[in-house]
């Protein structure tokens, strides 16, 4: 049985956990396979609304199994904090949430080391979300990291000691001024590490070879977007892992052969939170009104999110990069009111056009080349067919369509679980 792939196409936010809500029943299990505890995946559902950041987003379904692949980091304090937060609903931790023993977990120091790095960057700093997502994938790429199937040997603690260590070394290198209180944090660590431990910490790879041979269905859920992946984002503006569709097979070892549909999750418009370039951002009442209505607000920081027009040249790109199959497009109800949507069909640098994502991607540089579209003013968010879109909303996704080569299989018209319509 194959598995199919959920990921981002801009950066972040796009609306992943709200899709993996409405599509787990579907599928048996829910599998994560990067990023750790700076995602922050929003559902909404009979009036509530529930921000996970580890947990994948098939957790609220009764059936579904839910694993932490291998690629994942996971800080064990930010982890138990959030399967307490779902106490009122009664999951059950033990049938429904798996832990690959090969996940890396992020210890306090890394979160320490991340706020250093970031405070000695200065103006040039990522924006990161201070999770300590950087230093713990340095870690287990160079080779140092402490692994969640670690902990069921007492000697861990002589592992954890080295790099604390070598952490603390680190962050006098830097020589920033941070105030921390590390006694408290490696209290807090140490309480859920025995949570943790009780979990269900499993050879996930097995696991999986195991449900593929048997025919259940599975959902690889990604974090973060392809235009934060380390190797093809917008470098150094990115994060720490393989946000596109390679990172599946990694985070979670399922072989390229296997997988079949990978759905490819855009909002009509584009956002970004934190630093880096982002060429079609809107700076002015647009901006800030598409900002509003779209409620752009972090997830996991709260910080207000930059926002811009949609980007075709950086869409085409994350849809190569991943080869999706079929797209589905977010929060298309925030374009509503606007007398004019565009979209970005092409770049300007230097007085040349380009239509393809160039390796150096410098926002004073470069000028988005836009193409008009009249917009709509009907509310769409209590839609529930497409028959009753707009025409020049239709006309706005089959441009799109024609442009990508691509179907549009989803249109979101709101952040509910119901406010959701196949096309
Ligand atoms: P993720 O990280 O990709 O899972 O996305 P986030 O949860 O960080 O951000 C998406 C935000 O948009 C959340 O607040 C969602 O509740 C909200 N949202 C999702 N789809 C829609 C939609 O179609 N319309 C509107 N207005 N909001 C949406
Ligand atoms: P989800 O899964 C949006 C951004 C940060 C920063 C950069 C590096 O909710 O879509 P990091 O903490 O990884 O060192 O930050 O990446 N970033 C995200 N932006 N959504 C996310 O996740 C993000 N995770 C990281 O803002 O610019
Ligand atoms: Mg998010």
């Amino acid at each position: 049985m194959a598995v199919d792939l959920l990921l981002g196409l801009q950066w972040g936010d796009e609306g992943k956990g709200k899709i993996v809500d409405v599509l787990t029943h579907t599928y048996d299990i829910i599998a994560r396979f990067q990023g750790g505890p700076n995602a922050g995946h929003t559902l909404e559902f009979d009036k509530n609304k529930h921000v996970l950041h580890t947990i994948p987003s098939g957790i609220f379904h009764p059936k579904s199994v839910n694993l932490i692949g291998n690629g994942v980091v996971i800080d064990p304090i930010i982890f138990i904090k959030e399967i307490e937060n779902l106490r009122p609903y009664n999951i059950d931790f033990n049938e429904k949430l798996m832990i690959s023993k090969k996940a890396h977990l992020i210890i306090p120091t890394h979160r320490i080391l991340d706020a250093a790095s970031e405070a000695s960057k200065g103006m040039a700093k990522i924006g990161s979300t201070l999770k300590g997502i950087g230093p713990a994938y340095m870690d287990k790429t160079g080779r140092n990291g402490i692994r969640v199937g670690d902990i069921l040997d007492p000697s861990w603690k002589e592992k954890y000691k080295r790099l604390k260590k070598k952490h603390l070394d680190l962050i006098k290198s830097y020589k920033v001024s941070l105030e921390f209180n590390l006694e408290e944090l490696e209290n807090n660590f140490f309480r859920c590490i025995e949570i943790l431990r009780n979990l269900n910490l499993i050879n996930s790879e097995k696991y999986l070879f195991e449900a593929q041979k048997s025919g259940l269905k599975i959902l690889a859920e990604g974090a973060q977007g392809s235009l934060l992946d380390i190797d093809f984002g917008t470098y150094p503006f990115v994060t720490s892992s393989t946000t596109t569709a390679a990172g599946a097979c990694t985070g979670l070892g399922i072989a390229p052969n296997k997988i079949k549909d990978v759905f490819g999750i855009f909002k009509a418009y584009t956002t970004r939170v934190g630093g880096g370039p982002f060429p079609t951002e809107l700076f002015d009442k647009i901006g800030s009104t598409m900002a509003n209505i779209g409620n752009e607000y972090g997830s996991t920081t709260g910080r207000t999110r930059r926002c811009g027009w949609l980007d075709l040249v950086a869409l085409k790109y994350c849809i190569n990069l991943n080869g999706v199959t079929q797209l589905m497009m977010m929060k298309s109800d925030v374009l509503s009111g606007f007398d004019k949507v565009k979209i970005c069909t092409a770049y300007q640098i230097d007085n040349r056009k380009v239509n393809y994502f160039p390796y150096n991607i410098d926002s004073n540089k470069i000028k988005a080349i836009y193409k008009e579209f009249p917009g709509w003013e009907e509310d769409l968010s209590s839609m529930t067919n497409a028959k009753e879109f707009p025409e020049n909303l239709n006309n706005y996704i089959n441009y799109l369509e024609k442009e990508l080569e691509t179907p549009i299989k989803i249109v979101s018209v709101g952040p509910d679980r119901k406010q959701t319509i196949f096309r």
